[in-house]
């Protein structure tokens, strides 16, 4: 049996900041109503590409695991804003590292679909198929902001997150898991006029970011303290043994929520929704990657992470690092 373990990790955090003063000169609302709502203070918006974002982010988790981009057999992007539907946006990030001959594929499960993606990669190596991998979470959700919804447009940020992974001996990596999707409700967040279901003549204006606040709330909240819960069992582990949780940052309020239910400290608790706001896929690869620079995260940590997303797709994750 192989392991994948995770040998290197990066982000990429766009320089542009955009504070909630900042968007309440533009829309109805306020630092006071955001903040006190969201737990976000500021977000970063990308002025360049998904497939750059995921560039640089990715190289860099290349650079901290001493990895050749050469060696690398599978570069798997997970987004739901990708630079372009055809060719992938995976490919791009291949060209532009120069992994030449690694398989190429983009995936999306919106919020989570850093897990998802950890999870396929993870897969490939265990079963003998590849040795090396990096996967890489970028979104520029703010390009889908229609700045005339104030409901869903003060939520969102860009940003970028990257692990590389390679085959070990060691049982290190994502040793559990467990992924779903309650698709019967799939209506409550969802983007309407954006795909093939859109006639080709129609003008698009801005996107259609159609959600249900309130009901998000509740579902994300059972959705990921459940799959937590499944994946501790199926590990043989009980809470006490996580070291951290990384939670999906899409409201500090669902964070803490879901803490209470779990019954974790707060120093266990990786949170940075205040500096980037939900920047959808990436929130939890760039969540990893800060945790490990605060020093959370130490080699041989036992990691919780969780998502909840769009679809409605869920997953949780445990992690040796
Ligand atoms: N500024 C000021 N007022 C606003 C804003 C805004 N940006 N947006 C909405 N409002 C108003 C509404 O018009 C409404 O006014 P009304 O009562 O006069 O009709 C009122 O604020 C609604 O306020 P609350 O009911 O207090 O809002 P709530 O507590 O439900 O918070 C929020 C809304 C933050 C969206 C919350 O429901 C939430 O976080 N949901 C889950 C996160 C989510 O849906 N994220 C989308 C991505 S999915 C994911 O990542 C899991």
């Amino acid at each position: 049996m192989h392991y994948a373990e995770i040998t290197g990790w990066g982000k990429c955090i766009p320089p542009a900041r955009i504070t909630n003063d900042d968007i309440a000169t533009v829309v109805d609302t306020s630092d006071e109503w955001i903040s006190s709502r969201t737990g976000i203070k500021a977000r970063h918006i990308s002025h360049v590409s998904t497939a750059e974002l995921a560039t640089v982010a990715a190289q860099r988790a290349l650079d901290c695991a001493g990895v050749d981009a050469e060696q690398l057999d599978l570069v798997l992007v997970a987004t739901c804003t990708p630079s372009t539907m055809v060719a992938n946006t995976a490919s791009e990030v291949q060209q532009r590292l120069g992994a030449k001959g690694a398989a190429t594929c983009d995936s999306n499960a919106a919020c989570s679909g850093f897990l998802y993606a950890l999870q396929m990669a993870t897969a490939q190596i265990q079963a003998g198929m590849i040795k090396t991998a990096v996967v890489v979470a970028a979104e520029r959700m703010l390009w889908y902001v229609n700045w005339a919804l104030r409901d869903s447009a003060v939520l969102f940020g860009d940003g970028a997150g990257a692990v590389v992974l390679q085959a070990s001996e060691q049982p290190l990596g994502l040793l559990a898991s467990k992924s779903g999707c309650d698709s019967s409700d799939r209506s409550i967040l969802h983007i309407s006029n954006f795909g093939t279901n859109v006639n080709k003549y129609q003008t698009i204006g801005g996107s259609d970011l159609n959600f249900v606040g309130p009901e998000i709330f509740k579902r994300a909240v059972k959705g990921m303290s459940v799959a937590c819960d499944d994946v501790l069992s199926q590990a043989q582990l009980s809470l006490d043994d996580i070291d951290v949780l990384v939670p999906h940052q899409a409201n500090l309020r669902i964070i803490q929520s879901i803490q209470q239910r779990l019954k974790v400290d707060d120093d266990k608790v990786m949170v940075n929704i205040d500096e980037y706001g939900n920047t959808s896929a990436a929130t939890i690869a760039i969540a990893l990657c800060e945790a490990v620079e605060r020093g959370m995260v130490k080699p041989g940590a036992n990691i919780m992470s969780a998502a909840f997303g769009a679809g409605l797709t869920w997953a949780a994750s445990y992690i040796k690092w």
